[in-house]
Protein backbone atom coordinates (compact mmCIF):
# COMPACT_ATOMS: atom_id res chain seq x y z
CA UNK A 1 0.00 0.00 0.00
CA UNK A 2 1.35 3.47 -0.71
CA UNK A 3 0.99 4.75 2.61
CA UNK A 4 3.63 1.79 3.94
CA UNK A 5 6.20 3.29 1.01
CA UNK A 6 6.03 6.54 1.56
CA UNK A 7 6.14 6.31 5.72
CA UNK A 8 8.58 4.12 5.26
CA UNK A 9 10.01 7.21 2.73
CA UNK A 10 9.21 10.30 5.11
CA UNK A 11 9.62 8.92 8.38
CA UNK A 12 11.52 5.45 8.34
CA UNK A 13 14.03 5.87 6.08
CA UNK A 14 16.61 5.29 7.74
CA UNK A 15 15.67 3.17 11.14
CA UNK A 16 18.45 5.68 12.67
CA UNK A 17 20.22 3.31 14.66
CA UNK A 18 21.08 4.20 16.77
CA UNK A 19 11.15 43.67 29.76
CA UNK A 20 11.55 45.63 27.40
CA UNK A 21 8.33 43.83 27.76
CA UNK A 22 6.43 46.53 29.02
CA UNK A 23 7.45 47.59 25.25
CA UNK A 24 6.07 44.21 24.16
CA UNK A 25 3.18 45.20 22.01
CA UNK A 26 -0.44 45.33 21.88
CA UNK A 27 -0.91 41.63 20.90
CA UNK A 28 1.97 40.21 23.07
CA UNK A 29 -0.21 41.09 25.86
CA UNK A 30 -3.23 40.01 23.97
CA UNK A 31 -2.22 36.83 24.09
CA UNK A 32 -1.17 36.72 27.53
CA UNK A 33 -2.85 34.27 29.60
CA UNK A 34 -6.10 35.59 31.71
CA UNK A 35 -4.74 34.39 34.81
CA UNK A 36 -2.73 36.62 37.27
CA UNK A 37 -0.37 34.00 38.32
CA UNK A 38 3.42 33.79 37.48
CA UNK A 39 3.10 30.66 35.42
CA UNK A 40 0.03 29.41 33.23
CA UNK A 41 1.24 26.62 31.41
CA UNK A 42 -1.49 26.57 29.14
CA UNK A 43 0.29 23.94 27.00
CA UNK A 44 -0.12 20.88 29.11
CA UNK A 45 -4.20 21.24 28.90
CA UNK A 46 -4.24 22.79 25.25
CA UNK A 47 -5.48 21.01 22.03
CA UNK A 48 -3.88 22.24 19.29
CA UNK A 49 -5.27 22.11 16.01
CA UNK A 50 -2.86 22.41 12.55
CA UNK A 51 -3.92 23.82 9.52
CA UNK A 52 -2.41 24.15 6.47
CA UNK A 53 -3.57 27.53 5.38
CA UNK A 54 -3.58 26.56 1.78
CA UNK A 55 -6.45 24.17 2.08
CA UNK A 56 -8.81 25.35 5.14
CA UNK A 57 -10.47 28.25 3.91
CA UNK A 58 -10.31 30.43 0.61
CA UNK A 59 -11.93 34.05 1.28
CA UNK A 60 -11.58 35.69 -1.81
CA UNK A 61 -12.20 33.02 -4.45
CA UNK A 62 -8.44 32.23 -6.02
CA UNK A 63 -8.93 28.36 -5.24
CA UNK A 64 -6.45 29.10 -2.14
CA UNK A 65 -6.86 29.02 1.75
CA UNK A 66 -5.70 32.44 3.09
CA UNK A 67 -5.72 33.98 6.38
CA UNK A 68 -8.78 35.64 6.09
CA UNK A 69 -10.51 32.59 5.44
CA UNK A 70 -8.73 30.86 8.83
CA UNK A 71 -10.52 34.20 10.74
CA UNK A 72 -13.51 33.58 9.32
CA UNK A 73 -13.76 29.84 11.11
CA UNK A 74 -12.37 30.31 14.35
CA UNK A 75 -16.04 30.19 15.63
CA UNK A 76 -16.34 26.53 14.17
CA UNK A 77 -12.92 25.65 16.05
CA UNK A 78 -13.65 27.21 19.34
CA UNK A 79 -17.02 25.43 19.10
CA UNK A 80 -15.12 21.61 18.23
CA UNK A 81 -13.21 22.78 21.51
CA UNK A 82 -9.35 23.90 20.34
CA UNK A 83 -7.52 25.72 22.25
CA UNK A 84 -4.33 26.44 19.65
CA UNK A 85 -3.89 26.49 16.31
CA UNK A 86 -0.41 25.55 14.29
CA UNK A 87 -0.36 27.47 10.79
CA UNK A 88 2.20 25.47 8.13
CA UNK A 89 4.04 28.48 6.63
CA UNK A 90 2.47 31.75 5.41
CA UNK A 91 5.23 33.60 4.73
CA UNK A 92 6.60 34.73 1.13
CA UNK A 93 7.82 31.94 -0.74
CA UNK A 94 8.28 30.71 -4.55
CA UNK A 95 6.65 27.52 -3.37
CA UNK A 96 8.57 24.58 -4.08
CA UNK A 97 7.96 23.01 -0.73
CA UNK A 98 4.66 24.54 -0.40
CA UNK A 99 5.86 27.38 1.83
CA UNK A 100 8.56 25.19 3.30
CA UNK A 101 11.08 27.44 1.28
CA UNK A 102 11.22 30.81 2.91
CA UNK A 103 11.91 34.12 1.22
CA UNK A 104 11.48 36.64 3.75
CA UNK A 105 10.69 35.41 7.49
CA UNK A 106 9.26 38.85 8.74
CA UNK A 107 6.10 39.05 6.14
CA UNK A 108 3.32 37.33 4.96
CA UNK A 109 2.90 36.05 0.99
CA UNK A 110 0.39 37.76 -0.82
CA UNK A 111 -1.30 34.58 -1.29
CA UNK A 112 -2.61 34.65 2.51
CA UNK A 113 -3.15 38.20 3.06
CA UNK A 114 -1.36 40.56 4.56
CA UNK A 115 0.53 41.41 8.06
CA UNK A 116 -2.82 43.39 9.24
CA UNK A 117 -4.99 40.30 8.21
CA UNK A 118 -2.38 38.41 10.48
CA UNK A 119 -2.86 40.91 13.32
CA UNK A 120 -6.50 40.25 12.87
CA UNK A 121 -6.33 36.85 13.03
CA UNK A 122 -4.42 37.32 16.47
CA UNK A 123 -7.14 39.43 17.82
CA UNK A 124 -10.14 37.44 16.82
CA UNK A 125 -8.72 34.71 17.76
CA UNK A 126 -7.72 36.04 21.29
CA UNK A 127 -11.24 36.83 21.64
CA UNK A 128 -12.12 33.01 21.19
CA UNK A 129 -8.93 32.18 23.89
CA UNK A 130 -7.05 30.63 20.91
CA UNK A 131 -3.79 31.04 20.65
CA UNK A 132 -1.75 31.10 17.47
CA UNK A 133 1.38 29.25 16.87
CA UNK A 134 3.70 29.60 14.00
CA UNK A 135 5.73 27.62 11.89
CA UNK A 136 9.42 28.58 12.60
CA UNK A 137 11.35 26.78 9.68
CA UNK A 138 15.46 26.60 10.92
CA UNK A 139 17.06 24.59 9.27
CA UNK A 140 17.02 26.17 5.76
CA UNK A 141 15.74 28.57 3.82
CA UNK A 142 14.71 29.25 -0.22
CA UNK A 143 17.21 30.06 -2.90
CA UNK A 144 15.51 32.82 -3.49
CA UNK A 145 15.88 34.37 0.24
CA UNK A 146 18.56 38.14 -0.33
CA UNK A 147 20.10 35.61 2.57
CA UNK A 148 21.29 33.08 0.01
CA UNK A 149 21.63 35.41 -3.61
CA UNK A 150 24.13 36.95 -1.56
CA UNK A 151 25.77 34.42 -0.12
CA UNK A 152 26.30 32.91 -3.74
CA UNK A 153 27.21 35.95 -5.49
CA UNK A 154 31.15 35.36 -4.54
CA UNK A 155 33.19 33.98 -2.37
CA UNK A 156 33.87 36.58 -0.53
CA UNK A 157 30.34 37.91 0.35
CA UNK A 158 29.79 38.73 3.52
CA UNK A 159 27.09 36.32 3.85
CA UNK A 160 29.15 33.39 2.40
CA UNK A 161 29.23 31.58 5.30
CA UNK A 162 25.79 31.94 6.25
CA UNK A 163 25.19 28.58 4.27
CA UNK A 164 27.17 25.65 3.70
CA UNK A 165 29.49 25.87 1.00
CA UNK A 166 32.53 23.00 -0.12
CA UNK A 167 34.96 22.19 -2.61
CA UNK A 168 33.91 19.00 -4.76
CA UNK A 169 36.21 16.00 -4.72
CA UNK A 170 38.45 16.19 -7.18
CA UNK A 171 37.53 18.73 -9.32
CA UNK A 172 40.08 20.37 -12.13
CA UNK A 173 39.74 22.17 -15.14
CA UNK A 174 39.83 18.63 -16.50
CA UNK A 175 38.44 15.68 -14.07
CA UNK A 176 34.71 14.88 -13.63
CA UNK A 177 33.61 17.21 -10.37
CA UNK A 178 32.37 14.95 -7.73
CA UNK A 179 30.22 16.00 -4.64
CA UNK A 180 32.28 16.55 -1.32
CA UNK A 181 30.68 13.60 0.07
CA UNK A 182 27.87 10.87 -0.37
CA UNK A 183 25.13 12.56 1.91
CA UNK A 184 21.71 12.33 0.32
CA UNK A 185 18.97 14.44 0.33
CA UNK A 186 15.45 13.52 1.82
CA UNK A 187 13.83 14.28 -0.89
CA UNK A 188 15.73 12.03 -3.37
CA UNK A 189 19.34 12.83 -5.02
CA UNK A 190 22.50 14.42 -3.33
CA UNK A 191 22.81 16.93 -0.41
CA UNK A 192 24.97 18.76 -2.36
CA UNK A 193 24.35 20.71 -5.75
CA UNK A 194 26.89 22.33 -7.82
CA UNK A 195 26.90 26.54 -7.89
CA UNK A 196 28.41 27.29 -11.38
CA UNK A 197 28.66 30.79 -10.16
CA UNK A 198 31.36 30.34 -7.53
CA UNK A 199 32.59 26.73 -8.21
CA UNK A 200 31.44 25.08 -5.35
CA UNK A 201 29.06 22.80 -3.70
CA UNK A 202 25.86 24.08 -1.14
CA UNK A 203 24.31 21.49 0.72
CA UNK A 204 20.68 20.91 1.20
CA UNK A 205 19.29 18.48 3.39
CA UNK A 206 15.75 18.54 1.64
CA UNK A 207 15.18 20.07 -1.79
CA UNK A 208 17.90 21.66 -3.90
CA UNK A 209 15.72 24.94 -3.94
CA UNK A 210 16.06 24.81 0.20
CA UNK A 211 19.88 25.71 0.79
CA UNK A 212 20.93 24.60 4.98
CA UNK A 213 21.90 27.72 6.88
CA UNK A 214 24.92 27.51 8.74
CA UNK A 215 24.02 27.37 12.39
CA UNK A 216 27.89 27.21 13.58
CA UNK A 217 27.50 30.98 12.53
CA UNK A 218 26.71 33.37 15.33
CA UNK A 219 25.45 35.78 12.48
CA UNK A 220 23.09 33.56 11.97
CA UNK A 221 21.73 32.43 14.67
CA UNK A 222 21.18 36.33 15.95
CA UNK A 223 19.31 37.13 12.51
CA UNK A 224 17.06 33.60 13.46
CA UNK A 225 16.48 34.64 16.80
CA UNK A 226 15.25 38.19 15.33
CA UNK A 227 13.03 36.43 13.52
CA UNK A 228 11.26 35.22 16.87
CA UNK A 229 11.31 38.19 18.39
CA UNK A 230 9.30 39.55 15.09
CA UNK A 231 6.45 36.98 15.39
CA UNK A 232 6.56 37.24 19.18
CA UNK A 233 6.02 40.89 19.36
CA UNK A 234 2.76 40.25 16.89
CA UNK A 235 0.91 37.58 19.69
CA UNK A 236 2.11 35.08 18.24
CA UNK A 237 1.97 31.85 21.55
CA UNK A 238 4.70 30.50 20.20
CA UNK A 239 6.48 27.97 17.35
CA UNK A 240 6.51 24.48 15.92
CA UNK A 241 10.45 24.09 14.96
CA UNK A 242 10.67 22.46 11.62
CA UNK A 243 13.39 19.81 11.04
CA UNK A 244 15.23 20.39 14.04
CA UNK A 245 17.13 18.02 14.37
CA UNK A 246 18.84 18.37 11.00
CA UNK A 247 20.47 21.38 12.33
CA UNK A 248 24.28 20.57 12.11
CA UNK A 249 26.44 18.63 10.10
CA UNK A 250 29.68 16.62 10.72
CA UNK A 251 32.19 19.70 9.83
CA UNK A 252 34.86 16.81 8.95
CA UNK A 253 32.64 15.79 6.31
CA UNK A 254 32.41 11.97 7.02
CA UNK A 255 30.39 9.51 4.26
CA UNK A 256 26.98 8.49 5.99
CA UNK A 257 27.04 4.46 6.10
CA UNK A 258 24.93 2.86 3.38
CA UNK A 259 22.19 0.77 4.49
CA UNK A 260 20.75 -2.12 2.23
CA UNK A 261 18.31 -1.61 -0.63
CA UNK A 262 16.96 1.55 -2.44
CA UNK A 263 14.33 4.13 -1.95
CA UNK A 264 11.27 5.31 -3.95
CA UNK A 265 13.36 7.71 -5.53
CA UNK A 266 16.06 4.81 -7.04
CA UNK A 267 18.79 5.97 -4.17
CA UNK A 268 20.50 3.58 -2.23
CA UNK A 269 19.48 3.40 1.85
CA UNK A 270 21.79 5.31 3.89
CA UNK A 271 22.05 6.04 7.64
CA UNK A 272 22.28 9.69 8.20
CA UNK A 273 24.42 9.29 10.70
CA UNK A 274 26.33 12.56 10.33
CA UNK A 275 23.83 14.80 9.26
CA UNK A 276 21.15 14.09 12.10
CA UNK A 277 20.53 14.50 15.72
CA UNK A 278 24.16 15.98 16.18
CA UNK A 279 24.37 17.34 19.76
CA UNK A 280 25.08 20.88 19.66
CA UNK A 281 21.63 20.70 18.42
CA UNK A 282 20.84 21.20 22.02
CA UNK A 283 22.56 24.76 22.31
CA UNK A 284 20.38 25.73 19.74
CA UNK A 285 17.58 24.30 20.96
CA UNK A 286 18.50 26.39 24.70
CA UNK A 287 19.03 29.62 22.80
CA UNK A 288 15.46 29.92 20.64
CA UNK A 289 13.81 28.75 24.36
CA UNK A 290 15.72 31.99 26.09
CA UNK A 291 14.41 33.74 23.77
CA UNK A 292 10.53 33.19 23.65
CA UNK A 293 10.99 32.85 27.70
CA UNK A 294 11.58 36.71 27.54
CA UNK A 295 7.88 37.10 26.60
CA UNK A 296 4.76 36.80 28.68
CA UNK A 297 2.27 34.39 28.48
CA UNK A 298 4.39 31.12 28.72
CA UNK A 299 5.25 30.82 24.78
CA UNK A 300 5.51 27.08 23.86
CA UNK A 301 8.06 25.29 21.80
CA UNK A 302 7.31 22.32 19.49
CA UNK A 303 9.36 20.41 17.93
CA UNK A 304 8.96 18.33 14.91
CA UNK A 305 11.84 15.82 15.32
CA UNK A 306 11.33 12.25 14.05
CA UNK A 307 13.34 10.64 16.88
CA UNK A 308 14.17 6.98 16.92
CA UNK A 309 13.59 6.00 20.68
CA UNK A 310 12.39 7.81 24.04
CA UNK A 311 15.99 8.77 25.04
CA UNK A 312 16.57 10.98 22.04
CA UNK A 313 13.14 12.29 22.37
CA UNK A 314 13.49 12.97 26.54
CA UNK A 315 16.62 15.03 25.62
CA UNK A 316 14.64 17.54 23.81
CA UNK A 317 12.52 18.57 26.70
CA UNK A 318 16.05 19.41 27.66
CA UNK A 319 18.40 18.37 30.61
CA UNK A 320 17.07 21.01 32.82
CA UNK A 321 13.65 21.59 31.26
CA UNK A 322 15.00 24.27 29.15
CA UNK A 323 14.81 23.26 25.79
CA UNK A 324 11.21 22.28 24.07
CA UNK A 325 8.00 21.54 26.00
CA UNK A 326 6.69 19.43 24.05
CA UNK A 327 8.66 17.51 21.27
CA UNK A 328 6.15 16.01 19.04
CA UNK A 329 5.91 11.69 19.65
CA UNK A 330 6.83 10.50 16.01
CA UNK A 331 7.26 7.00 17.98
CA UNK A 332 3.47 6.74 18.41
CA UNK A 333 2.36 8.14 15.28
CA UNK A 334 4.17 5.67 13.22
CA UNK A 335 2.90 3.10 14.78
CA UNK A 336 0.72 2.06 11.91
CA UNK A 337 -1.25 -0.72 12.37
CA UNK A 338 -3.49 -0.95 15.40
CA UNK A 339 -1.14 -2.56 17.70
CA UNK A 340 -2.15 -2.98 21.50
CA UNK A 341 1.46 -4.33 22.80
CA UNK A 342 3.12 -1.25 20.37
CA UNK A 343 1.05 1.75 21.54
CA UNK A 344 0.80 0.38 25.13
CA UNK A 345 5.01 0.12 25.00
CA UNK A 346 5.14 2.95 23.84
CA UNK A 347 2.80 5.17 25.65
CA UNK A 348 4.49 3.76 28.99
CA UNK A 349 8.02 4.54 27.59
CA UNK A 350 6.92 8.12 27.22
CA UNK A 351 4.89 8.87 30.06
CA UNK A 352 7.84 7.31 32.28
CA UNK A 353 10.35 9.75 30.81
CA UNK A 354 13.32 10.78 32.93
CA UNK A 355 12.91 14.31 32.40
CA UNK A 356 8.94 13.97 33.44
CA UNK A 357 8.23 15.78 30.16
CA UNK A 358 5.22 16.50 28.66
CA UNK A 359 4.09 14.48 26.00
CA UNK A 360 2.88 15.23 22.55
CA UNK A 361 0.66 12.88 20.43
CA UNK A 362 -1.18 13.18 17.09
CA UNK A 363 -1.62 10.82 13.99
CA UNK A 364 -1.66 13.37 11.21
CA UNK A 365 -0.10 16.15 9.69
CA UNK A 366 0.62 17.19 6.28
CA UNK A 367 3.32 15.24 5.73
CA UNK A 368 2.17 11.84 5.82
CA UNK A 369 -1.44 9.74 4.78
CA UNK A 370 -3.97 11.10 7.24
CA UNK A 371 -4.87 8.51 9.55
CA UNK A 372 -8.94 7.30 8.39
CA UNK A 373 -6.56 5.28 6.03
CA UNK A 374 -3.53 4.26 8.11
CA UNK A 375 -4.95 2.57 10.62
CA UNK A 376 -8.51 2.17 8.75
CA UNK A 377 -9.27 -1.89 8.20
CA UNK A 378 -10.76 -1.03 4.85
CA UNK A 379 -14.31 -2.27 6.13
CA UNK A 380 -14.67 -0.36 9.58
CA UNK A 381 -12.73 2.77 8.89
CA UNK A 382 -15.02 5.28 10.96
CA UNK A 383 -15.38 3.40 13.43
CA UNK A 384 -11.69 2.58 13.82
CA UNK A 385 -11.32 6.51 13.46
CA UNK A 386 -13.45 7.11 16.69
CA UNK A 387 -11.21 4.53 18.26
CA UNK A 388 -8.14 6.62 17.28
CA UNK A 389 -9.88 10.07 18.38
CA UNK A 390 -9.84 8.22 22.40
CA UNK A 391 -6.49 7.29 22.08
CA UNK A 392 -5.50 10.46 21.04
CA UNK A 393 -7.96 12.60 23.25
CA UNK A 394 -8.20 10.29 26.27
CA UNK A 395 -4.48 10.13 27.22
CA UNK A 396 -2.38 12.45 29.49
CA UNK A 397 -0.38 13.84 26.75
CA UNK A 398 -0.67 17.29 24.77
CA UNK A 399 -3.36 16.33 21.87
CA UNK A 400 -2.63 17.88 17.96
CA UNK A 401 -5.17 17.14 15.68
CA UNK A 402 -4.73 17.89 11.90
CA UNK A 403 -7.65 19.89 10.36
CA UNK A 404 -9.94 17.15 8.54
CA UNK A 405 -8.93 14.91 10.73
CA UNK A 406 -12.12 15.21 13.18
CA UNK A 407 -14.25 14.37 10.01
CA UNK A 408 -12.34 10.81 8.52
CA UNK A 409 -11.01 13.22 5.82
CA UNK A 410 -8.60 10.10 3.91
CA UNK A 411 -5.69 10.70 2.10
CA UNK A 412 -6.84 11.04 -1.98
CA UNK A 413 -3.61 11.26 -3.88
CA UNK A 414 -3.39 12.70 -7.45
CA UNK A 415 -4.82 9.91 -9.97
CA UNK A 416 -2.34 11.18 -12.91
CA UNK A 417 1.55 11.99 -12.20
CA UNK A 418 0.55 15.50 -14.35
CA UNK A 419 -2.05 16.19 -11.62
CA UNK A 420 1.06 16.47 -8.77
CA UNK A 421 2.38 19.39 -7.09
CA UNK A 422 4.65 17.95 -4.27
CA UNK A 423 7.75 17.75 -6.10
CA UNK A 424 8.55 14.01 -4.36
CA UNK A 425 5.69 12.57 -5.83
CA UNK A 426 7.01 13.63 -9.00
CA UNK A 427 10.41 12.21 -8.53
CA UNK A 428 9.00 9.40 -6.77
CA UNK A 429 5.72 8.57 -8.98
CA UNK A 430 4.32 5.82 -8.38
CA UNK A 431 6.11 4.39 -5.32
CA UNK A 432 5.29 7.78 -3.60
CA UNK A 433 2.93 10.04 -5.29
CA UNK A 434 3.99 12.94 -2.89
CA UNK A 435 2.44 14.48 -0.01
CA UNK A 436 -0.97 16.38 -2.18
CA UNK A 437 -3.20 12.90 -1.18
CA UNK A 438 -3.20 14.46 2.95
CA UNK A 439 -3.15 18.34 1.87
CA UNK A 440 -6.76 18.67 -0.03
CA UNK A 441 -9.51 21.21 0.63
CA UNK A 442 -11.33 21.09 4.15
CA UNK A 443 -14.57 19.51 3.66
CA UNK A 444 -16.91 22.47 5.37
CA UNK A 445 -20.32 21.13 3.32
CA UNK A 446 -21.51 19.00 1.00
CA UNK A 447 -21.48 21.22 -2.13
CA UNK A 448 -18.96 20.72 -5.28
CA UNK A 449 -16.68 23.09 -3.59
CA UNK A 450 -17.46 21.85 -0.15
CA UNK A 451 -17.71 25.57 1.14
CA UNK A 452 -13.67 26.09 0.57
CA UNK A 453 -13.87 28.17 -2.26
CA UNK A 454 -15.87 29.98 -4.68
CA UNK A 455 -13.34 29.37 -7.23
CA UNK A 456 -14.16 26.32 -9.57
CA UNK A 457 -10.43 25.31 -9.53
CA UNK A 458 -9.37 25.08 -5.94
CA UNK A 459 -5.76 24.51 -5.73
CA UNK A 460 -6.41 20.23 -5.01
CA UNK A 461 -9.32 19.04 -6.26
CA UNK A 462 -11.79 18.11 -3.27
CA UNK A 463 -11.68 14.69 -2.50
CA UNK A 464 -15.08 12.41 -3.18
CA UNK A 465 -15.57 11.89 0.30
CA UNK A 466 -16.30 15.26 0.77
CA UNK A 467 -20.01 14.55 -0.44
CA UNK A 468 -20.52 12.80 3.00
CA UNK A 469 -17.99 13.35 5.10
CA UNK A 470 -17.86 17.39 5.41
CA UNK A 471 -19.09 19.32 8.28
CA UNK A 472 -22.49 20.11 7.78
CA UNK A 473 -23.84 16.51 7.39
CA UNK A 474 -21.81 15.38 10.27
CA UNK A 475 -22.83 18.05 12.77
CA UNK A 476 -26.59 16.31 12.08
CA UNK A 477 -25.28 13.05 12.98
CA UNK A 478 -24.59 12.18 17.09
CA UNK A 479 -22.88 9.31 16.01
CA UNK A 480 -20.41 10.65 13.52
CA UNK A 481 -16.78 11.12 14.01
CA UNK A 482 -17.00 14.96 14.00
CA UNK A 483 -19.45 14.15 17.24
CA UNK A 484 -17.19 12.32 18.40
CA UNK A 485 -14.25 14.59 18.80
CA UNK A 486 -16.58 17.13 19.71
CA UNK A 487 -17.99 15.26 23.01
CA UNK A 488 -14.12 13.91 23.74
CA UNK A 489 -12.76 17.51 23.68
CA UNK A 490 -15.62 18.64 26.03
CA UNK A 491 -15.18 15.89 28.20
CA UNK A 492 -11.29 16.35 28.03
CA UNK A 493 -11.84 19.99 29.50
CA UNK A 494 -14.25 19.08 31.92
CA UNK A 495 -13.63 15.74 33.84
CA UNK A 496 -11.05 16.51 36.31
CA UNK A 497 -9.00 13.01 35.94
CA UNK A 498 -9.52 13.35 31.94
CA UNK A 499 -7.91 16.92 32.45
CA UNK A 500 -4.93 16.62 35.00
CA UNK A 501 -5.21 13.47 36.04
CA UNK A 502 -1.76 10.84 35.84
CA UNK A 503 -2.56 7.82 33.34
CA UNK A 504 -1.73 4.57 34.24
CA UNK A 505 -1.32 1.58 31.75
CA UNK A 506 -3.98 -1.69 33.13
CA UNK A 507 -4.19 -5.08 31.57
CA UNK A 508 -0.94 -5.33 30.33
CA UNK A 509 -0.66 -8.49 29.14
CA UNK A 510 -4.10 -8.04 26.65
CA UNK A 511 -2.62 -8.88 23.25
CA UNK A 512 -5.75 -6.84 21.61
CA UNK A 513 -6.88 -4.22 24.16
CA UNK A 514 -5.24 -1.03 25.27
CA UNK A 515 -6.57 -0.20 28.85
CA UNK A 516 -5.42 2.56 31.36
CA UNK A 517 -6.64 4.77 34.07
CA UNK A 518 -6.75 8.64 34.14
CA UNK A 519 -6.02 9.84 38.14
CA UNK A 520 -7.03 12.74 40.08
CA UNK A 521 -7.50 13.22 43.76
CA UNK A 522 -10.32 10.07 44.08
CA UNK A 523 -11.49 10.41 40.86
CA UNK A 524 -10.98 7.67 38.35
CA UNK A 525 -11.48 7.19 34.53
CA UNK A 526 -10.93 4.04 33.31
CA UNK A 527 -10.37 3.82 29.15
CA UNK A 528 -10.60 1.00 26.85
CA UNK A 529 -9.84 0.36 23.24
CA UNK A 530 -10.71 -2.69 21.90
CA UNK A 531 -7.93 -2.95 18.53
CA UNK A 532 -9.51 -5.73 17.40
CA UNK A 533 -12.02 -6.79 14.52
CA UNK A 534 -13.76 -9.05 17.52
CA UNK A 535 -16.10 -8.45 20.03
CA UNK A 536 -13.92 -8.90 23.68
CA UNK A 537 -15.26 -9.09 27.17
CA UNK A 538 -12.58 -7.84 29.54
CA UNK A 539 -12.21 -8.06 33.16
CA UNK A 540 -10.61 -5.46 34.86
CA UNK A 541 -9.04 -5.96 38.88
CA UNK A 542 -7.92 -2.57 40.02
CA UNK A 543 -7.36 -3.30 43.74
CA UNK A 544 -3.54 -3.65 43.09
CA UNK A 545 -3.71 0.13 41.41
CA UNK A 546 -5.39 0.96 44.94
CA UNK A 547 -8.78 1.68 43.78
CA UNK A 548 -11.66 1.20 45.28
CA UNK A 549 -14.93 0.80 43.40
CA UNK A 550 -16.77 -1.93 41.30
CA UNK A 551 -18.50 -0.43 38.78
CA UNK A 552 -17.93 1.64 35.94
CA UNK A 553 -20.55 4.87 34.84
CA UNK A 554 -19.68 5.34 31.12
CA UNK A 555 -18.86 9.18 30.08
CA UNK A 556 -18.36 8.13 26.43
CA UNK A 557 -19.18 4.80 24.43
CA UNK A 558 -18.01 4.39 20.64
CA UNK A 559 -20.01 2.53 19.22
CA UNK A 560 -22.78 3.92 20.79
CA UNK A 561 -23.98 1.80 23.91
CA UNK A 562 -26.03 2.48 27.24
CA UNK A 563 -25.61 4.80 30.02
CA UNK A 564 -26.27 2.22 33.01
CA UNK A 565 -23.20 1.22 35.14
CA UNK A 566 -21.59 -1.86 33.99
CA UNK A 567 -19.69 -4.31 36.10
CA UNK A 568 -15.63 -3.82 36.24
CA UNK A 569 -15.11 -7.70 36.01
CA UNK A 570 -17.29 -7.85 32.84
CA UNK A 571 -16.87 -5.18 30.26
CA UNK A 572 -18.39 -6.15 26.91
CA UNK A 573 -16.48 -4.10 23.87
CA UNK A 574 -18.20 -4.33 20.52
CA UNK A 575 -15.28 -4.74 17.95
CA UNK A 576 -13.21 -1.65 17.88
CA UNK A 577 -14.87 -0.21 20.75
CA UNK A 578 -13.67 2.56 22.90
CA UNK A 579 -15.04 3.09 26.47
CA UNK A 580 -13.89 6.48 28.44
CA UNK A 581 -15.90 5.79 32.18
CA UNK A 582 -15.73 6.35 35.33
CA UNK A 583 -14.60 3.86 38.03
CA UNK A 584 -17.62 4.02 41.06
C1 LIG B 1 9.08 19.18 7.58
C2 LIG B 1 7.82 19.77 7.03
O1 LIG B 1 6.72 19.33 7.81
C3 LIG B 1 7.73 19.31 5.58
O2 LIG B 1 6.47 19.60 5.02
C4 LIG B 1 8.85 19.97 4.81
O3 LIG B 1 8.87 19.48 3.51
C5 LIG B 1 10.21 19.65 5.47
N1 LIG B 1 10.19 19.78 6.91
C6 LIG B 1 11.26 20.59 4.97
O4 LIG B 1 11.01 21.91 5.49
MG1 LIG C 1 -7.39 32.75 -1.30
Amino acid sequence: MHWTSRTALYRLRVPILALALALASRATQAQAPSTSSAHDEWWRHAVIYEIYPRSFQDSDGDGIGDIKGITSRLDYLKDLGIDAIWITPMYPSPGVDYGYDISDYTAIDPVYGTLADFDMLVAEAKKRQIRVLMDYVINHTSDQNPWFLESRSSRTNPKRDWYIWRDGKGETETDKRQPPNNWQSWFGGPAWEWDPITRQYYYHYFYVQQPDLNWRNPEVRDAMYGVLDFWMKRGAAGFRIDAVSRLFEDPNLHDDPFLPGRNAYGDRNIQHKYTDDLPEVHDVLKEVRRVVDKYPGDPVLITEADEPNVQALTKMYGDKNDEVQLPMDFQIADVNQLSAPRFRQLFNEIESNSANGQPEYFFSNHDQPRQWDRYGDGEHNDQIAKLMAVLLLATRGTPQMYYGEELGMRTTDPARIEDVHDPIGKRGWPKDKGRDGERTPMQWDGSALTGFTTSAKPWLPVPPSAATYNVESERKDPNSIFNTYKRLLALRKTDPALRDGSQQSINNDDPEVVAFLRREGDRTVLVALNMSGHARTVPFHLQANGVKGTRLTPLLSTPAAGSSSIPLDHVELAPFAALVAAVE
